[in-house]
C-alpha cells in the first residue's frame, strides 16, 4: 500500500525566517537571532568535496567583501559534519586555484547538519532531486528576520553570484525609497513607482507633469542617480 506523501512546511517569502541553533566551522550560532539588524543569505550546498560546490565557496569568499558593503552576512550549511566541512575549506585554501581565485579563505560559518534538521525545516532536501543531500537552496532575510526572496537550484547548475548581490542591493534600493524594481535592473535604471491613488495623480503622470515616465496609467518610472542607490544601500 503507498504511503501519504510527508507534507512539509516549506518556509515562505514574508515569513520570519524560522529558528534554530547549530554548530559551525565558527562556533556555535542562534539563527535568525543573531544576525538581527543586518541582511543575512542562508545557503545550502550539497555536499564538502564536490567541485560544483567548490568553485561556489571560492566564489562566496571572494565576494564577501561586497556583501558586507550591503550589511549582508554570509552563512552556508549541508549535511555534513564539522571535521568534514574544516577539512574541506582547508583543502580550498591550500590546494584549489581557480578562475585566478587562490588561497581563498572561507571565514562566515558553515553548519554542520548531519540530522538534517535545518535542512527539513527549510525545504532544502528535496528527495526528487535526492534525499541524502541538500539542494542548492538560498534564503535572502532582512534585518528584521523576514524571508525577503528565496531561491532553488539543482546539484547540477552552480548559482550566478551577479544576481545575488542583485537582489540584496535590489531589495534594499526598494525598501529605501519604497518603489519597485523592473525585469535586469541595475543601480542607476528607471524604478517603478506605486500605482497613482487618484484619478487626478494618474492624469498628472499621463500629462508628463512630473519626472515621471509613464507607459501606461498603471506603468509609470522615475530616475533615481545611481550614486544615490549606492549610497542608500550601503547604509544599514
Ligand atoms: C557538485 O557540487 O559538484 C555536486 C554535488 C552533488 C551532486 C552533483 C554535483
Amino acid at each position: 500500500m503507498e504511503t501519504n506523501p510527508q507534507v512539509i512546511a516549506m518556509p515562505r517569502i514574508g515569513e520570519k525566517a524560522p529558528s534554530f541553533k547549530a554548530v559551525t566551522t565558527q562556533g556555535e550560532i542562534q539563527f535568525p537571532e543573531q544576525f538581527a539588524g543586518n541582511w543575512v543569505i542562508l545557503f545550502s550546498h550539497p555536499a564538502d568535496f564536490t567541485p560544483v560546490c567548490t568553485s561556489e565557496f571560492m566564489t562566496f569568499a571572494t565576494l564577501e567583501k561586497q556583501f558586507e558593503e550591503l550589511h549582508c552576512k554570509l552563512v552556508g550549511l549541508s549535511v555534513d559534519g564539522l571535521y568534514s566541512h574544516i577539512a574541506w575549506l582547508r583543502t580550498i585554501k591550500d590546494k584549489i586555484e581557480y578562475k585566478g581565485m587562490k588561497n581563498v579563505e572561507v571565514k562566515f560559518p558553515l553548519i554542520e547538519d548531519i540530522t538534517m534538521e535545518v535542512a527539513h525545516k527549510y525545504g532544502m532536501i528535496q528527495p526528487g532531486e535526492s534525499s541524502t543531500k541538500a539542494v542548492r537552496a538560498v534564503f535572502v532575510i532582512d534585518p528584521k528576520g523576514i524571508i525577503r526572496t528565496i531561491l532553488y537550484y539543482p546539484l547540477s547548475l552552480g548559482r550566478n553570484f551577479d544576481e545575488l548581490l542583485r537582489i540584496v542591493t535590489a531589495l534594499k534600493a526598494a525598501d529605501a525609497f519604497s518603489v519597485a524594481t523592473p525585469a535586469d535592473w541595475r543601480p542607476g535604471d528607471e524604478v517603478i513607482v506605486p500605482p497613482a491613488g487618484s484619478c487626478g495623480v494618474a492624469k498628472e503622470r499621463m500629462e508628463g507633469k512630473s519626472d515621471m515616465k509613464c507607459y501606461d496609467w498603471f506603468f509609470c518610472t522615475k530616475p533615481i542617480a545611481k550614486e544615490q542607490v549606492l549610497a542608500a544601500v550601503k547604509k544599514k
